[in-house]
Formats: C-alpha cells, structure tokens, sequence
C-alpha cells in the first residue's frame, strides 16, 4: 500500500517545508530586485527582505545538513527504478550543496561590498568579512551562476515530486509531507 511506505521523520520533514518555502521566497524576490528601472522602495524592501531572510536562513540550512548527516533517509520503494535512484540521489545531493553555496556566496559577496544586513547590524553583530571588491565580485558571480544551477535543478526536483504525487501516486510524495505519519 502506498501510504504504508516508511517515511521522512517530522523533523526532516518540517525542516524540508520551512527552507523549500524560503527558497521559493528567496528566488523570485532575487531575480525581480536586480531587474534594471525597478521603484527605488519596491527594489529596496526586496534587497532587505532578500539579505535577512536568506542570513536567517543559514542556522536554519545547518541544522538540516547536520540532521541528514546524522539520520539516514528511508529507503526508496522497489518499485522505483535504478536510474530514478540515482538521479535522486545526485539531484538531492546537488540541491543540498547548492542550499550552502547559496546564502554563504549571498553573505559574502554583501558583506566584502561594505553593505549593510539590517539584522546582524541592529543585533550589533560586526561584518565578520573586510570589504574587499574581488572578493565581492568572485561571490557574486558564483552566487549568480549557483542560482541558475539551483533554479534547474529544482525544476526537475518539483517536475518529479509532482509526478509521484499526482500520476504515479506510489507513495513517495506521502514521504515528505507532514500530514502523513
Ligand atoms: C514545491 C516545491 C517542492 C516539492 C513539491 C518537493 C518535494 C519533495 C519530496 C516529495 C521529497 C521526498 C523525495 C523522496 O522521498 O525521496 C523531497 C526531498 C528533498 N527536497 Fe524537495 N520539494 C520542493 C522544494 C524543495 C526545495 C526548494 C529544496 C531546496 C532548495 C528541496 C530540497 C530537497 C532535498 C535536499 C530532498 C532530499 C531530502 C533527503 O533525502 O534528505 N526541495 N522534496
Ligand atoms: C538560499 C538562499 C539564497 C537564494 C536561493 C538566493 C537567490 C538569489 C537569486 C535567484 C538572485 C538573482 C540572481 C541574478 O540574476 O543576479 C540573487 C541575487 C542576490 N542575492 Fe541572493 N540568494 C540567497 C541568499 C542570499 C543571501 C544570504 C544574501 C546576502 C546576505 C544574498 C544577496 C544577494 C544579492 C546582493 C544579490 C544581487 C546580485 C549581486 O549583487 O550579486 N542572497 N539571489
């Protein structure tokens, strides 16, 4: 039965939610806010919205890499064939890499550009990087390049998620969704 299949613990489960929904945040508001003749306050409340929740988001990232690195995910059901294994595994393990690459790049390209990050900075919480133009523009070109990565990579994530859930109805969705125990 499909509901039957072990699943993710509620943990791995909401820390998957919490990060999927901040990053399906993160996204659309990075690419809107460097698009070119956007209202200064509209690319303003994107760029502080952008730098903070993507700061917070760097505790939330390590406790989950350090959970997945501590508990072992169930295993994939028979029926899923060898080739769809792996491209699990390859994309997870992509997706996992990219969710450090993401804000750490994020983080020092703005910091090595002497920019504020209006959290850390009301907490008082000193810059930690010294400003330093090819060190901001070697994290920013990887923090571009990273994004696109991350962006294809998750349309096949979503595509095959999506797929499970709605046409193949093997169970694999119930996994990872908190409402099934
Ligand atoms: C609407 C968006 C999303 C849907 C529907 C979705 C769905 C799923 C499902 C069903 C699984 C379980 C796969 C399995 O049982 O093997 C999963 C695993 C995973 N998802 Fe997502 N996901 C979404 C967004 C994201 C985002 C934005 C990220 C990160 C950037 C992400 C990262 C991962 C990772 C790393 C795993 C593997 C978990 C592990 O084995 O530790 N997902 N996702
Ligand atoms: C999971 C976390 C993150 C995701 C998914 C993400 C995603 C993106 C995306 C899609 C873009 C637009 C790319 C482009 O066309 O240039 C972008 C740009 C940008 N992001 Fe992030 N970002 C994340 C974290 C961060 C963090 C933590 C910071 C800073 C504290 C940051 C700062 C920036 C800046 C300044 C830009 C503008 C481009 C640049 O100047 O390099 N991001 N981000």
């Amino acid at each position: 039965m499909p509901n039957r299949l072990p699943g993710y613990r509620p943990p791995a489960r909401w820390l998957h939610w919490i990060v999927a929904v901040a990053v399906l945040v993160m996204i659309p508001a990075g690419l809107v806010m460097v698009q070119e003749g956007l209202a200064r306050p509209v690319q303003d409340t994107l760029f502080i919205l952008h730098k903070n929740l993507g700061t917070l988001l760097i505790p939330v990232i390590l406790v989950r890499v350090i959970y997945r690195l501590t508990h072992r995910p169930p295993p994939l059901p028979d029926t899923i064939p060898r080739w769809q294994r792996r491209a699990a595994a390859l994309s997870h393990g992509m997706l996992y890499a990219l969710l450090v690459v993401m804000p750490v790049s994020g983080f020092v390209r703005v910091r090595a550009g002497g920019y504020p990050i209006e959290l850390l900075d009301r907490l008082g919480l000193g810059p930690w990087i010294g400003k330093s133009e090819p060190l901001a523009d070697a994290a920013s070109a990887l923090h571009q390049a990273a994004a696109f990565l991350l962006i294809a990579v998750l349309a096949v994530h979503v595509g095959a998620a999506l797929q499970h859930a709605l046409i193949r109805r093997d169970g694999v969705w119930s996994r990872m969704w908190p409402g099934r125990g």
